[in-house]
């Protein structure tokens, strides 16, 4: 397993199981003990997921020390107020059953977001979370939020794979040492991504399915990514892409397929009205 340097000092695998959609009380407990059992070292939930329980559970009775597994969760904008926020954060520690959580996002940039950066702040600093950072912000969002945070976020996690790069956001990233990690990393099962001949004679080549070849390039690339899938064999087959290397007009070919576009836009006001009444608890 590759890991990626934090800016705040602490290291990140870069490779991390995602549960999205996946239901509570059973199934994701299964998929990440699953995971867990096949070398993942990183498991990416979060509070909207609802299924934080089965997450904390299975790394609980995975037998692998606890600072051997790298936790990521989200607090959802309904707990983004001042006077919300604190008790959002001790609701995932709670539902995960943990004594800290290694990296918790700000999930959508809507509502108080500056409240709730101020109180992630606060929760790091109190040993609580590791390391902070936020998701889904492009360009514009960033820059109307992040130059009044006092610290910066270690990671933005946005929609990122083949077809949509996210060149513009990490050329503003990059240079803060702010990683991006990959949500849909594999086009959400696109299948014209997975089809894809540039990909598809990659995989010939190297001896591997279209989907290593996605997530080879992204970590390549020096991306965090996370698949999600409950298929044992994919599972197991989505973390087995580091005994190989990709050239650098590989890279090149596989950097041209980048569309610019992507299937979720973060400033379109119905997401965000979409979003913002989308309760996550009482
Ligand atoms: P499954 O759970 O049956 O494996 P993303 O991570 O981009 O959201 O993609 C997840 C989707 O892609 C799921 O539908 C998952 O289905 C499928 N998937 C996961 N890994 C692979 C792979 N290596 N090749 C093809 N499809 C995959």
């Amino acid at each position: 397993m590759d890991y990626v340097q934090l800016n705040d000092g602490n290291k990140i695998p870069a490779i991390g199981f995602g549960v999205f959609m996946i239901p509570n009380d059973g199934p994701t407990y299964e998929a990440v003990l699953e995971a867990l059992k096949v070398g993942y070292r990183h498991i990416d939930t979060a509070a909207a997921y609802m299924n934080e329980q089965d997450v904390g559970r299975a790394v609980r009775d995975s037998g692998i020390p606890r600072e051997e597994v790298f936790v990521t969760t989200k607090l959802w904008p309904q707990d983004y107020a001042a006077g919300n926020a604190p008790a959002g954060i001790d609701l995932s520690l709670k539902n995960l059953g943990l004594d800290y959580i290694d990296l918790m996002l700000l999930h959508q940039p809507y509502g108080p977001v500056d409240e709730a950066w101020a109180a992630l702040e606060e929760a790091k600093a109190a040993g609580k979370i590791r390391s902070i950072g936020v998701s889904n912000m492009n360009v514009n969002i960033w820059n109307k939020w992040v130059p009044g945070f006092k610290t910066l976020p270690a990671v933005n996690q946005v929609e990122c794979n083949p077809l949509f790069q996210q060149r513009e956001l990490r050329a503003v990233l990059d240079p803060l040492g702010v990683k991006l990690e990959c949500w849909y990393p594999l086009g959400h099962g696109n299948a014209e991504l997975l089809s894809n001949p540039t990909i598809t004679a990659l995989a010939g080549k190297y001896g591997k399915n279209a989907g290593q070849i996605i997530l080879r390039f992204e970590t390549q690339d020096g991306l965090i990514t996370l698949p999600k899938s409950t298929n044992p064999g994919r599972i197991a087959s989505n973390l087995d892409v580091f005994d190989f290397m990709l050239t650098d007009d590989e890279m090149e070919s596989l950097r041209a397929l980048d569309t610019g576009k992507g299937t979720h836009d973060p400033e379109d006001p119905i997401n965000e009205e979409r979003l913002l009444s989308f309760r996550v608890h009482e």
